[in-house]
């Protein structure tokens, strides 16, 4: 198992799949029928917005964040009309829009974290948070973002076992039906070193 940064070069359809797998429902709402979307995820990647785990040269993994204003996944207005047409587009551009996140001054904002459903349960999860832990200190960051559903208590617990605290939640009923989860809570990752201590060279970080 090997952990690298960046999508490798013709692997964009396979972290499309493994994305699709892991976030159709909430992806769907907006970018349905699946192939579709899956197609859409593949071809506007930006490739160097993930750490991705390879089982051989097989992506088993993917973590997606956002920074510098790109997030893996991307395809503006012009893209979701041109794939799914003007009066079609509308709508899933305001769907699109609920998912948008923006990252605040020296913040690293996660995308999403997904592993293959016969490879879940063996750390690949904790070595690509690490990864990305990383590449938040290469670009100076001072702080890792994501959100996670109230569906998704496990992937909470990975999370809080890996140092994020909850900051704040919030209620989002009206996307019970549309995306299957009724609240979305905002955890925080300090990166910072604790006050009095030195940063250690980039090398030689955790
Ligand atoms: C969450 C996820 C990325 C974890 O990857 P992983 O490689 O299994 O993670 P690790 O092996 O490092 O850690 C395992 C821990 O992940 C969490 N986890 C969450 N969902 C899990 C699942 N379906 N299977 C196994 N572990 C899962 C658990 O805390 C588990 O520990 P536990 O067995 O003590 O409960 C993976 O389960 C996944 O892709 N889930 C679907 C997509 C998803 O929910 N992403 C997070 C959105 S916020």
């Amino acid at each position: 198992m090997t952990v690298r940064r960046g999508v490798p070069d013709g692997a964009e359809e396979r972290v499309a799949e493994l994305y699709w797998e892991a976030f159709g429902r909430k992806l769907g709402a907006a970018l349905n029928p699946p192939a579709t979307g899956r197609h859409f995820i593949a071809t506007h990647l930006h490739r160097d917005r993930a750490v991705v785990a390879l089982a051989g040269d097989q992506v088993v993994g993917v973590a997606g964040f956002q920074l510098d204003g790109h997030g893996l996944t991307g395809g503006g207005v012009t893209d979701v009309f041109n794939t799914y047409g003007l009066f079609r587009g509308i709508p899933r551009l305001a769907v699109l829009a609920l998912l948008e996140r923006t990252p605040a001054p020296g913040q690293l904002v996660m995308d999403g974290i997904a592993v293959d459903a016969d490879f879940r349960g063996n750390g690949i999860g904790s070595l690509l948070l690490r990864e990305t832990f990383r590449v938040a200190v290469d670009h100076l960051c001072d702080e890792v973002r994501l959100d996670v559903i109230d569906v998704n208590p496990r992937a909470r617990a990975l999370y809080e076992r890996h140092g994020f605290t909850a900051v704040r939640t919030e209620q989002t009923p009206y996307l019970r039906r549309l995306m299957g989860f009724g609240a979305v809570t905002t955890m925080h990752r300090s990166i910072a070193p604790p006050v009095g201590e030195v940063a250690p060279p980039a090398g030689e970080r955790p």
